[in-house]
């Protein structure tokens, strides 16, 4: 019998956790079980999700940024169908594919900046990898400066950028010559540029793990510094660009904060096909590409693949035909200024920050006796704990998708599809809220099956594995 998707789906439905323990990552499939997150999803739609029973979920990770323009969506999905019924030959690799073309020029267009050259990568990784290597080739110098908390990746060059020590460690001897700085703090960003050597600062304008937002004066300085000292400004815009700040580029916040180099990925693909790119100066592209023999010095077998064209392409007209940027800017004061109201009634959570629907939860020791006391012994049995207090019970009670923003940390990112709607946002603060009033119950339901966790499974303190999210 030939091939039959549908059959094989219908066939194999409910095995997703046992084909993951026994053959792809045990560990993970643990920690889903044991938050309660091991559900397994049958069909998805615009900002839901439905599971095998057929219980509706409300979806604010967008797997973790890559849904921008909402799951499913149909004309993406049509130009993917097209694509394939239309016989178009790709990767010839002897060629030059017309779809990466009109994708290169479709991003100049919108990215607005005098960045002449794209090169077209799979994932985010490689588009940090590319930037690396492009940036010490052009500039002939050896550091590259990133800053604490940053995430850009875990393939070598972008683990040796990256400001957690958990993704780092065990790995052995990561990319050399990286320099960390403090965010948002240009005399230390001038500190580490002054040294002398130094190829590339590169920066999250919205970091994706602490939920920081460069403020416009630290980015128009970054990029003076930077000119000055004779090193290259890199925006990775992998999470923050396409739309979801309410800018097709975070950066675009900070007018004259002008790149040297743009990497982005993640929505590019419309969630379907993986694809990234990095744009940058002429000049830079011709010190890579230097001569005929040096013509594909730097490349990857499936970089301008037709299918990932054609996702980019369609997911850049699905921007504008959806208005896509405005209800990012919309929803998110919506969603930032409901949940600032609810802040200031719960002591436990300390700060709202957003940029677009790139907004963070973050939660802090209270001030009153009996709270302290509980977040003290919660955060002693394990760092991690505390956050996923708020995060199984609005999965569990309220059927929200949500997770922290990284390792042992304190804050809830939320990212959710830019269709987000009105209904979407008081499904969310109405769950929000009945579950911070269950957490400030000391002694309750909630501490106790944290308290639960904690003793039999998560990791200690000082411990490491944990079920971060990207
Ligand atoms: C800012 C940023 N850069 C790079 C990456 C790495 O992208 P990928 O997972 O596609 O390699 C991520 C992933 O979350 C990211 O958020």
């Amino acid at each position: 019998m030939s091939f039959n998707l549908q059959n094989l789906l219908d066939e194999n439905a409910g095995r997703n956790y046992a084909l993951h323990s026994e053959h792809i990552n045990p560990q993970f499939a643990k920690v889903l079980r044991l938050i309660g997150f091991d559900k397994c999803y049958d069909r998805a739609q615009g900002t839901h999700l439905w599971d095998l029973e057929g219980n509706k979920y409300l979806d604010m990770l967008a797997g973790y940024g890559v849904w921008n323009h909402g799951r499913s969506h149909p004309v993406i999905r049509k130009a993917l169908i097209d694509f394939l019924c239309s016989d178009q030959p790709g990767l010839i690799q002897m060629e030059a594919p017309l779809l990466a073309g009109l994708l290169a020029e479709e991003l100049k267009r919108r990215s607005g900046y005098d960045l002449g050259r794209v090169y077209f990568t799979s994932t985010g990784a490689e588009g940090n990898e590319t930037a690396i290597k492009f940036a010490r080739r052009a500039t002939g110098k050896s550091q590259i400066v990133y800053a604490e908390n940053a995430f850009h990746g875990l393939t070598n060059g972008a683990l040796a950028l990256n400001g957690s020590s958990i993704f780092r460690d065990g790995f052995g001897a990561l990319v050399p010559d990286t320099l960390s700085v403090r965010f948002n703090d240009p005399d230390d960003l001038e500190k580490a540029l002054a040294q002398g050597d130094v190829a590339a600062f590169i920066i999250e304008p919205v970091q994706g793990k602490s939920l920081q937002i460069a403020t416009k004066e630290y980015l128009e300085e970054s990029v003076r510094l930077c000119r000055k000292y004779g090193a290259l400004f890199v925006a990775d815009e992998v999470q923050s660009g396409i739309g979801r700040t309410g800018r097709f580029l975070s950066l675009q916040h900070a007018p004259k904060a002008e790149p040297d180099m743009v990497i982005l990925s993640k929505s590019l693909s419309g969630g379907y096909v993986p694809v990234g790119a990095v744009l940058m100066r002429d000049w830079i592209h011709e010190k890579v590409f230097s001569s005929l023999d040096r013509a594909v010095v730097h490349s990857s077998t499936f970089g301008q693949g037709g299918l990932a064209m054609v996702a980019g392409l369609a997911s850049l007209q699905t921007l504008d035909d959806d208005a896509l940027l405005a209800n990012a800017e919309s929803m998110g004061d919506l969603l930032g200024s409901r949940l600032s109201a609810i802040k200031s009634r719960y002591e436990f959570i300390k700060d709202i920050r957003w940029q677009g629907l790139m907004i963070g939860i973050e939660f802090g020791e209270p001030e009153s006796f009996k709270l302290a006391a509980a977040w003290k012994t919660i955060n002693a049995l394990s760092a991690d704990l505390f956050c996923q207090g708020v995060t199984i019970p609005l999965f569990e009670d309220h059927r929200i998708l949500t997770q922290v923003s990284g390792n042992s940390s304190k804050i809830i990112k939320l990212i959710p599809p830019l269709c987000l709607s009105e209904s979407d946002v008081d499904w969310f603060c109405d769950g929000f809220e009945q579950v911070m009033e269950g957490l400030h119950t000391f002694p309750g339901p909630v501490w106790e099956g944290l308290a639960r966790i904690g003793r039999n499974a998560l990791p200690r303190r000082g411990s490491k594995a944990t079920a971060n999210s990207l």
